[in-house]
């Protein structure tokens, strides 16, 4: 049976969320957190947004409005894991784990950090000049994330495609440094999500100033969708659809039908104003009923706010344990607790084993030797080394010594000792197994 997909989302909260975050996030995130035999877990980015933003009541007002937005969209917080970065101090703590498996070097490569040095070196001032420890760390803590949740896929733009790959080898250090315990995740991009053009023709984007608000009030969305750039035909010329981003936007929200007959009132000459009008009531007639939820809550914010600490309680109940497992991992432990787990290579050659070899009166024999090359086990002469090996099978499918003279404990070794390293030899090969 296939094993659960757990796909992660974070949404960093700055800003307010426009119809181009709509259309190619948050509606098709809605959809996707339906999928059968999938976990879907979607956060707030708010120990991210820190890095961008400095204004306390931003911070506050937006992590508001994001979350609002995303449970007036659909999200059921039941379905899903929702809940803010910062209700889960496991994340802070994996983020130390994950720094300290992480190389500078890495991090320098890290195209956020670099776009930053590079301005810098061009305007002739210190490299890390506006170079926060927040921006230069960004990944790791993303990497934290991702990785708390065993998390296997992340659809995100191309942009964070890098953070994914970092994160991926973050995962992979640590592994290899202290066993597997993370899971690998991979990047998702969605090249067919619709990249919803702005009110000048532009990518929809906060930057380029050209955005249609997705829960502004309804005459501002009116008017933000009247002032769409478009070309200077009169009434009753034919219009092109091709390159019109009025259309565009009206594709995104229509189905094939409806597209159709606009393409055809183009070409009939439509007046632009009668299309924008047409485009105001399309969006609205499935915005409407999210816009009522999206005020109820955000004039409720304790309702948010408890969807939230319930959210963060379910999130926990994952990445407490995860976190208590990496600690023993790393050491960070009960000071009476047995010492185990060295690192990947030592623990290798620190198991016990089996020898096999061939004495001169032409017999096979084996030992049985603990981590430290001590003897543990000498056997008798068998005919083949064939009948070694199946003695040997024996032994390590029974975990116990057999009373038939074949083999016998070293001086000073008990049946037990034998037993307790054969179960040990046996756990570590399942490991070995289950990665
Ligand atoms: N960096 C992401 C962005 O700017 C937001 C984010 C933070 C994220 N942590 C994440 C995305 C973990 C995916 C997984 O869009």
């Amino acid at each position: 049976m296939r094993e659960t997909v757990r796909y992660l989302t974070g949404i960093t909260t700055t800003g307010t969320p426009h119809l181009g975050n709509y259309v190619g996030a948050i509606r098709p995130a809605v959809q996707a957190s339906r999928r059968p035999g999938t976990e879907n877990f979607y956060f707030l980015a708010d120990y991210h947004a820190l890095i961008k933003c400095d204004e306390p009541a931003r911070i506050q007002r937006s992590t508001l409005e994001i979350a609002a937005c995303w449970l007036a969209a659909g999200l059921d917080p039941e379905q899903v894991f929702f809940y803010r970065q910062s209700d889960i101090p496991e994340v802070t703590e994996l983020t130390w784990l994950l720094t300290c498996v992480t190389g500078k070097g890495v991090l320098n490569r890290a195209h956020a950090y670099k776009a930053q040095v590079d301005k810098n070196t061009a305007a002739g001032v210190d490299v890390d000049a506006d170079v926060t420890m927040g921006l230069f760390m960004y990944p790791v803590l993303m990497a934290a994330d991702i990785l708390m949740f065993k998390a296997h896929r992340i659809p995100v733009g191309r942009d964070q495609v890098q953070h994914i790959e970092m994160a991926r080898d973050m995962a992979q250090s640590f592994n290899h440094l202290y066993g597997e315990h993370l899971v690998l995740p991979e990047a998702q991009v969605d090249e067919s999500v619709a990249l919803l053009p702005g009110l000048d023709g532009r990518k929809m984007s906060k930057s380029y100033d050209n955005v249609i608000g997705l829960f502004g009030p309804r005459e501002q969305v009116r008017k933000q969708i009247f002032s769409i750039v478009t070309d200077s035909r009169a009434p009753g010329e034919p219009k092109e659809a091709e390159g019109s981003a009025l259309f565009q936007i009206f594709q995104a929200f229509a189905s094939p039908e409806e597209t159709r007959t606009l393409r055809e009132a183009y070409a009939a000459g439509i007046a632009w104003s009668d299309a924008k009008q047409l485009l105001f009531e399309r969006i609205d007639r499935e915005i409407a009923p999210m816009r009522a939820k999206y005020e109820h809550l955000v004039s409720h914010p304790q309702e948010l706010e408890d969807v939230l600490q319930a959210g963060a309680a379910k999130a926990r109940g994952r990445a407490a344990p995860l976190v208590r497992e990496l600690r023993a991992a790393v050491g960070l432990r009960n000071l009476a607790s047995a010492a185990t787990g060295a690192k990947k290579d030592k623990g290798r050659a620190s198991l016990p084993a089996f020898k096999q070899y061939r004495e001169a009166d032409g017999l096979f024999y084996f030992k049985f030797v603990d981590a430290q090359g001590r003897l543990l086990l000498q056997s008798a002469g068998f005919a083949s080394p064939r009948e070694a090996g199946q003695f040997i099978a024996a032994l390590k499918a029974s975990r116990a010594l057999p009373q038939d003279g074949k083999a016998a404990c070293a001086e000073g070794v008990s049946p037990q000792q034998v037993a307790a390293a054969l179960r040990e030899l046996a756990e570590s090969a399942n490991q070995g197994a289950g990665s």
